[in-house]
């Protein structure tokens, strides 16, 4: 792995810094101290304190059919969750790309693509993995940092590489169901403003969620839906 790095003090976006290199038509790692308007999936923002590792590789594909965009995704996930497990974490994957650990959100991923034609011609796969930074109150409930599971306050520059010979080992991706949570478990779907209670059963070759709902599998891409957790069992079961 040989990627341009540069890193800065602080951006509005390490994911906007990337896109504005796109031009250069090279590969490119960008890293921030900090991010004063680091920005979440869904149009959400994401809260990027002194002390998290703010990282978006920008990277050009010479042949990716657009079919396998899902690649990218599950590179990115399970290159996160193979960090994590060199020091001594147990992370999850909740479909699509969030990482877990302890049954909290460790780490969000937004996954930017560039298509031509039908091919991916580069991505912006922008991660934001809480090491030793404050989480808002707010979030205090659902989200942790790897200083609140391990005690210990990594250096962000070594997880960061680390990190990025992950996304650059091309058997990464393989690693994305292995560590896929929740499987045959309750779930509820957002999908507009419908609740639709259901089993996850799997993710499929593109990507998609497969779900199991009134005994019958059903598949939803990340675009259409949003995937809640941990529900109560019973309300899955009037549903099976
Ligand atoms: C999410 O969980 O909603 C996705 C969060 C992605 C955050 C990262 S931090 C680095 C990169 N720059 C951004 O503005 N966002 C991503």
């Amino acid at each position: 792995m040989n990627v341009i790095l540069r890193r800065f003090e602080c951006l509005p976006s390490t994911n906007d810094y990337a896109k504005e290199q796109r031009a250069l038509g090279r590969d490119m790692a960008v890293l921030a101290d900090r991010q004063s308007g680091g920005k979440g999936t869904k149009g959400r923002s994401f809260s990027s304190e002194l002390g998290g590792l703010y990282l978006t590789l920008l990277r050009f594909y010479p042949n990716l059919p657009a079919s396998r965009a899902f690649t990218v995704m599950t590179t990115a996930a399970a290159a996160v969750c193979k960090t994590l497990e060199d020091i001594g974490l147990t992370p999850k994957i909740k479909w699509p790309n969030d990482v877990y650990v302890g049954g909290k959100k460790i780490c969000g991923i937004l996954i930017e693509n560039t298509f031509s034609g039908n091919r991916v011609r580069c991505s912006i796969v922008g991660i934001g993995l809480n090491i030793f930074n404050e989480l808002p109150q707010e979030l205090q409930d659902i989200a942790t940092s790897v200083f609140k599971q391990t005690g210990k306050r990594y250096d962000v520059d070594e997880l960061a590489q680390k990190l990025l010979g992950y996304l650059y080992d091309e058997n990464t991706a393989k690693a994305y169901f292995s560590y896929l949570g929740w499987i045959g478990e309750p779930i509820m779907i957002l999908q507009d403003d419908k609740r639709i209670f259901a089993r996850l059963h799997s993710v499929d070759n593109q990507g998609n969620l497969v779900a199991q709902i009134d005994g019958e599998e059903r598949r939803f891409s990340a675009a259409e839906i949003s995937l809640r957790i941990n529900i109560d069992k019973e309300k899955t079961d009037e549903n099976d």
